[in-house]
Order: C-alpha cells, then structure tokens, then sequence
C-alpha cells in the first residue's frame, strides 16, 4: 500500500509570520528525535487515548506484512503524556514526510507540567486512513509487533522504545504497558 498525507498537510496549517510552532509527540517523536528544535517541554494533551491501531507498511513494517505503530483515538476522559517540541516551521517538510503513512496535521492545546498551556500542532491517523487497522486484543497486537519489521526496524523496538520513554516521562499508559508484558 501506498499512501501519503505529505501534500494534505502541506495545504493544512498556514505558518506565515511564525517563528516557531509546537508540536506534540506521544509515539516516536518522544524517543526518535532526529529533527531540531528549539525547545522541549513535557506535556499533556486531554480527550485523546493512545492505541497502537495504526498500520506501518513503511516504517516498521513493509505492504504486504504491516506492523503497528501508535495514533489517538478520540476518549473524553482520557489524557495523553507526551514531549512538547517548539520547532522552526521548516521541519515539517521532514516531519511530513516521516509521518506520510496516514497521519494528519492537527491543532490542539497541550499543558505543560508548570500549569502553563499552549496551542500546538500534533498528527493524528483517523480512522478513515487507508493504513488504518483498528483494535484487537492485546495478545494479537503484540503477536503482530513481536513478527513485523520495516526499513526503521524491528516493529518490537518502536514498541519497547516507547514504554522506556513512558517510564522516563513517568507516565502510565496500561494499554503500552500490557503490549510491552506480552512482547516480553
Ligand atoms: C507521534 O509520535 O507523535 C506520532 C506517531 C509516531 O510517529 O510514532
């Protein structure tokens, strides 16, 4: 499969006059930084539960045997632990580009731990993406992290990667935790 957001998001957000924008990372961006920024800052963002029902056929995965990387999922109550980063507007060509498998641009407030807030950019993978796939248990998804792997690596290295960033950041997210005990 191939699809890409790269020119969906080009046309999404308009970055005339700014210097700087945020972004929020709540999957790879918190441990895989290879992009610059000015500033980084621990946040929150609300209503927004993180699930590993995304399908990655590029990056720790291939087309026809997919791995599964993490998106948000609309949850009211729920909160999301992430990295804040403040970047200059022109790393969205990577990051665009990085994140072309079925993720959107989407603004939203983010809290950071001193009480302050700001409003921010962070990608989303909607259900209606072709990379799309949806839940299933626990045992399977892990089954299918612990057998996928893409040109960025082992799909069970983005998973164990990110439950040590979680861990650092001194989140709890039980959905990451219950998929990093079954892979382990
Ligand atoms: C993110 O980390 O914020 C988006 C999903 C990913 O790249 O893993």
């Amino acid at each position: 499969m191939t699809i890409s957001t790269v020119e969906h998001n080009r046309l999404r957000q308009s970055f005339e006059g700014m210097s700087s924008v945020w972004l929020f990372g709540y999957g790879s961006l918190i441990y895989k930084v290879d992009f610059p920024f000015l500033e980084q800052r621990p946040a929150t963002i609300e209503g927004w539960a993180r699930r590993f029902w995304q399908g990655s056929h590029d990056h720790r995965g291939t087309p026809d045997a997919p791995g599964r990387v993490v998106t948000l999922i609309r949850q009211p109550e729920a909160k999301c632990k992430g990295m804040a980063y403040r970047v200059s507007p022109e790393v969205f060509e990577h990051l665009d580009v990085r994140e072309k498998n079925g993720y959107l641009r989407f603004s939203t407030p983010m809290a950071f731990e001193d009480g302050s807030s700001t409003d921010g950019l962070v990608y989303i993978a909607t259900e209606d993406n072709a990379a799309f796939l949806g839940p299933a248990s626990s045992a399977e998804i892990a089954r299918q992290i612990a057998n996928s792997a893409g040109p960025s690596g082992p799909n069970s290295d983005y998973l164990l990667n990110l439950a040590e960033a979680l861990r650092a950041l001194g989140d709890h997210d039980p959905h990451v935790f219950e998929l990093e005990s079954h892979l382990r």
